[in-house]
């Protein structure tokens, strides 16, 4: 069999800098970011795809930030929803397997255990709405696809919880942070293996059989923590990243620290399926963390 080729949308996100790590060696990865392929220009898009011929597609590019998206709704739409249902259209036309990125914030975070991939929909914020229209506009193709939802995502770079926090605490001696939304910070460094084992696994397997795995995952480490909890973590195991400095972290709920943007106060995501489908098991969050920290470190 030739070597696939893999075309990586968004290179240069969290998500999309670990998969070019973990993809590395995989077959022919042709990785764009923004200036070389615009998911608000679908023609574009469709232009490259049918140019590159792809046999996978993976999809790290987003429209990220959810509170500049409650104003600026149509471009978040035009990433986030429209640009998935153009790459999926392209990669049924060539029979390719489009890997895609979806989030927590669909949900409406009432529930207080794990939410399931079954589990209703019902976003809050407008991010969250953009998000799942993504997810539908892939789904009302018949092409083969995986969905990952995944939460709270961090890594060695970008813009992100951790390395705020790392910054804040060198610079100041005490944080006030939300402890009243629930979640699972996940790793870009987890989300980028986890996402290369399930690919080995579809492309391994005869068309039928990886055609029915094809659907909505959730993909994300295991456990759970407030924003406040993974704050205090990342200072008792921050070591040398902090300079040396403690600071005191102060609980407060979300009314103290208001957004633009509403969060779910519950948006914990069971990883079963992914297990029992796929094979694919995250670590818990505390080790993550602990790999992104060492990652810094070195
Ligand atoms: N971050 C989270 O906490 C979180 C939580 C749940 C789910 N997710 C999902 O996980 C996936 C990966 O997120 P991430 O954390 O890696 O995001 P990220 O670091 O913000 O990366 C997103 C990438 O998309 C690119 N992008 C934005 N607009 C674009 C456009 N019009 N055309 C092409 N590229 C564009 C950005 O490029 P520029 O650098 O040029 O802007 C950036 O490289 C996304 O689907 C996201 O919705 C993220």
């Amino acid at each position: 069999m030739t070597a696939p080729v893999v075309l990586l949308l968004g290179a240069n996100g969290q998500v999309g800098t670990e998969l070019q790590r973990s993809f590395a060696g995989f077959g022919k990865v042709i990785a764009c970011d923004r200036s070389h392929a615009d998911l608000s220009r679908p023609a574009g898009l469709r232009n490259l795809i049918r140019e590159v011929h792809p046999q996978v597609i993976l999809n790290a590019a987003a429209y990220t930030a959810v509170d500049r998206a409650e104003s600026d709704q149509e471009l978040a739409t035009a990433i986030n929803a429209t640009a998935p249902g153009v790459l999926a259209e392209e990669a049924a036309r060539l029979d390719a397997l489009l890997v895609h990125y979806s989030t927590d914030y669909v949900f409406n975070g009432a529930k207080t255990s794990p939410w399931i991939e079954t589990d209703t929909p019902a976003p809050l914020n407008v991010y969250g709405a953009s998000k799942l229209a993504g997810e539908r506009a892939i789904q009302a193709v018949d092409g083969r696809h995986l969905i990952f939802r995944t939460s709270w995502v961090y890594g060695p770079h970008g813009k992100n919880f951790l390395l705020t926090m790392l910054r804040l605490g060198r610079e100041r001696d005490e944080l006030r942070i939300v402890d009243d939304q629930i979640g699972a910070p996940t790793s870009s460094l987890a989300i980028a293996h986890a996402t290369r084992s399930a690919v080995d696994k579809m492309l391994s397997e005869a068309p039928l059989s990886s055609e029915s795995r094809t659907g909505i995952y959730h993909l994300s480490c295991e456990g759970e923590v407030s924003w406040c909890g993974f704050a205090r973590e990342i200072f008792s195991r921050g070591g040398a990243l902090l300079h040396g400095r403690q600071p005191c972290v102060a609980a407060i709920q979300s009314e103290e620290y208001p957004t633009p943007a509403i969060r779910p106060r519950y948006s914990v995501l069971s990883n079963e399926k992914l297990h029992s489908i796929l094979g694919v098991k995250l670590p818990p969050w505390q080790i993550a963390l602990d790999e992104v920290l060492s990652r810094l470190q070195a």
